[in-house]
């Protein structure tokens, strides 16, 4: 009989430099291109299985609240593809520690904390392959977080490839996130990006991103941070004119976007070395030295309208602890 041991699991979300956006195959979730991420510490999720109490069944929870029916359904696809016992009284709960309206996605830590700490919990030794597949299943982002660092996820087939890239010796990298608005995003992910295949750029977005791809990866090789943040803003520009380009048009941006792109066009003028990246949503990701990051801070911090600047640096993959 399957046995639970009561689990709590870390893992940290990720930001990509260069961008998956669209999907070959949306039942497996399969994205029609690769993507390059970086494993974020300080924002981080942390996701509990333990015994219920007996005939209470299956038990969701989300900071601290029953999961809605949404949330929850996604967790019941989780555990049945995973064979968990329909009678065993699992609680399963996850909750954010993002800074407070980070508006940093948790799907890809929650999905690769939901995975591992059902695999550990019920021991189900299962493979590298399969973990992702199933965090994929919960997450397009999600299997970059299983693991530290700079990450390659290339999609072959009916699965995705993963692939950790060795950092550079003294390479200390920061990420700052410049908050331009507050509340959730008008448009899903998965709905844009379905509505984006539309665009007549979608066949010229998938044809050119091997490119990007290959470019970042040769930039860490040769731990060239200008040629690496040059890859990371020519796949943001070309990812967002798909949903600009789409009918009808999905703009994530909004002024302050705009205003903080253009300070951060402005210190490079002067000399200041860093770039920037946008996701499914307004706020702006500046990836620079750690060295560089006091300075960036407080140029992003000065642009009228950015409420907060968040700071994280590279981190960790998944941490498991029996508790
Ligand atoms: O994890 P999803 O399926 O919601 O997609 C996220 C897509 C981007 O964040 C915009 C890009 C990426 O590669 O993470």
């Amino acid at each position: 009989m399957t046995r639970l041991r009561n689990v709590q699991v870390t893992a940290r979300a990720n930001i990509a430099l260069v961008k998956y956006w669209g999907k070959a195959d949306a039942g497996r979730n399969i994205p029609d291109v690769g993507s390059l991420s970086l494993t974020l510490s300080g924002l981080e999720t942390r996701t509990t299985v333990s015994a219920a109490e007996p005939g209470s069944g299956w038990h969701f929870e989300l900071d601290g609240r029953p999961m809605t029916d949404k949330e929850a359904d996604r967790m019941r696809s989780l555990f049945r593809r995973l064979d968990v016992p329909s009678a065993m009284d699992i609680h399963f709960a996850s909750e954010n520690h993002f800074p407070t309206a980070a508006g940093l996605a948790s799907s890809a830590s929650g999905g690769a904390a939901s995975v591992v700490a059902l695999d550990s919990a019920l021991d189900l030794q299962l493979s590298g392959e399969r973990l992702a597949e199933e965090a994929l299943r919960v997450s397009g982002s999600a299997p970059r977080s299983l693991f530290p660092g700079f990450v390659r996820l290339d999609p072959a087939g009916d699965h995705v490839q993963l692939r950790s890239l060795d950092m550079p010796e003294n390479w200390d990298l920061a990420v700052l996130v410049a908050q331009t608005a507050t509340g959730p995003k008008k448009v899903s992910s998965r709905q844009a990006m379905a509505s984006s295949k539309a665009s007549p750029y979608y066949p010229a977005w998938v044809d050119s991103h091997a490119q990007d791809l290959d470019d970042a990866e040769a930039a860490i090789a040769a731990a060239d941070f200008d040629r690496l943040v040059a890859a990371m803003e020519r796949s943001t520009l070309k990812m967002h004119a798909l949903p600009i380009t789409s009918q009808p048009p999905v703009w994530y941006w909004n002024d302050v976007t705009l205003a903080v792109i253009a300070a951060i066009e402005e210190g490079r003028d002067r000399g200041m070395s860093g770039g920037y990246t946008m996701d499914a949503g307004p706020h702006v990701k500046l990836f620079c030295q750690l060295g560089d990051a006091k300075a960036w801070g407080a140029l992003l911090a000065a642009v009228p309208g950015v409420t907060g600047v968040i700071q994280a640096s590279t981190g960790d993959g998944p941490e498991v602890e029996f508790i």
